[in-house]
């Protein structure tokens, strides 16, 4: 298995272009099972968790090319014939689960295998599945699989969730285009990648109103067309690299990065004294002084803190002025990075939903191991201002999400490198 090794060294400079998000390519690309015509997608970040999708999506029956350099898709389900998304494939990604209201609202039928537990915590998927029933969808669960009918199509319905789910939102959406008559979603998900979803949708033909905000209505339509659409920028590689700067000093500047996309995470970045600038190419963020302040923080649904970025401001407090409560609201058990922060010299007291990080003058470089696909990014940020060298293992969790991080890293000065596994 290939790691990764860190040498601490001084302060960052130059530019750091951020990708098109993956969290709103893994629901915009089950979105081409709503039409007969081509969907295409630019901006695309170029990460395993797509070419799972895309084998997911081709497993299906649909045709999936990636064009220039993969940062373009290009699919179609004008075939798909394959109404069965298999264990084999669902289990490595939870988001597989996106394909169940697509399928069944086009074809009326879907099965889909139940994605299984994960690493940060149990993650039901219940709430997917009584959207779908709202919407007139008959449901058996057996053999692990989500067996979906809906004789003569989905129908509008109201869906009640009792508190906010990105993916049940996603699926309510994606389905609610084709059933007949009204949906109303309450209590849905207002993150930037649902507002992508729906601006998407739109050039599809779907007719929505209210996206972005805790409401979505959706009059169903007959059928969708073919689109092409851009991915809004990836949020969270954006703050995550927001921090790299916040913990190593120097100045950086993140191409194409947006403050309406990272405002309370700015926010709390400003109340630990880092400055955050919009710039015409996107945003400058530098140390207003030496010293980075201890600042509590509580993870919540968009537009709060989010929970993705928990683990790499933990990395920042590690070496803060005094101590920070860091409050998980989303998640039970996505902690797992601070251990391996405390072998590097952070003092962290973890208790249920709660760590609370004393600040120390260095950490020091270790031997670490990622848990999770964001905490794996805080190992590094914290390795990159460490005293000596810090080894990351498990760099596999690192690919699902952050394209070519080495290279954006070293492109601001960081000492960082992929050692590939003989
Ligand atoms: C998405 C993001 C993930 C992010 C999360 C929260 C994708 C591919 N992933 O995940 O990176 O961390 O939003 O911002 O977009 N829950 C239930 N029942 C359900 C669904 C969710 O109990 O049917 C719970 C979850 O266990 C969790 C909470 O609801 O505690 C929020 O999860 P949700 O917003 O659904 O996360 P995902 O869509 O899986």
């Amino acid at each position: 298995m290939d790691t990764i090794h860190i040498t601490g060294n001084g302060p960052l400079s130059g530019q750091i272009p951020i990708a098109g998000a993956k969290n709103a390519c893994l629901t915009l690309m089950p979105a081409t099972l709503l039409s007969d015509e081509p969907l295409t997608l630019t901006n695309v970040p170029r990460l395993s968790d797509i070419a799972t999708m895309t084998q997911l999506l081709t497993s299906l029956g649909a045709e999936v090319s990636a064009l220039q350099d993969g940062q373009v898709l290009a699919m179609s389900s004008h075939n798909q014939n394959n109404l069965t998304a298999d264990y084999d494939i669902v289990r490595k990604m939870r988001a597989s689960i996106l394909v169940l209201g697509p399928m069944l609202a086009r074809h009326g039928q879907a099965t889909v295998s139940l994605p299984g537990g994960c690493a940060i915590g149990a993650r039901p998927v219940d709430l997917h599945l009584k959207a779908l029933e709202a919407m007139g969808a008959e449901l058996d669960l057996r053999d692990g699989y989500v067996h979906a009918k809906a004789p003569g199509g989905l129908k509008g319905g109201v869906v009640d969730f009792p508190f906010v789910s990105v993916g049940a939102t996603e699926n309510a959406l994606m389905a609610a285009t084709l059933a007949k008559g009204t949906t109303v979603i309450n209590r849905a998900a207002r993150e930037p990648e649902i507002v992508d979803l729906a601006q998407c949708l739109r050039k599809m033909g779907a007719q929505i109103e209210g996206e972005g905000t805790g409401t979505i209505t959706i009059q169903g339509v007959d059928r969708l067309h073919g689109a092409t659409h851009p991915v809004v920028t990836d949020r969270i590689e954006l703050g995550t690299y927001m921090l790299a700067p916040a913990i190593c000093g120097g100045e950086v500047e993140l191409l194409g990065g947006r403050l309406d996309l990272v405002g309370a995470f700015s926010e709390k970045l400003d109340e630990a004294g880092i400055e955050v600038t919009e710039t015409d190419k996107g945003l400058k963020v530098r140390r207003r002084s030496d010293h980075v302040k201890a600042v509590n923080v509580t993870t919540a649904p968009f537009p709060g803190f989010p929970t993705d970025l928990q683990a790499q401001m933990m990395a920042l407090m590690c070496t803060a002025d005094g101590v920070s409560v860091l409050e998980e609201k989303i998640f039970e058990n996505r902690f797992m990075h601070a251990p391996e922060l405390m072998r590097m010299g952070a003092q962290i007291d973890v208790s249920g939903g709660t760590a609370t990080v004393t600040g120390v003058d260095r950490l020091k470089g270790a031997q670490v191991m990622a848990t999770d696909l964001r905490a794996s990014v805080s190992l590094i940020l914290a390795g990159m201002a460490a005293d000596g060298v810090t080894t990351v293992g498990r760099v596999y969790h690192l690919d699902r999400g952050y394209e070519h991080v080495v290279r954006k890293l070293e492109g601001v000065g960081a000492k960082i490198e992929r050692i590939k596994s003989q």
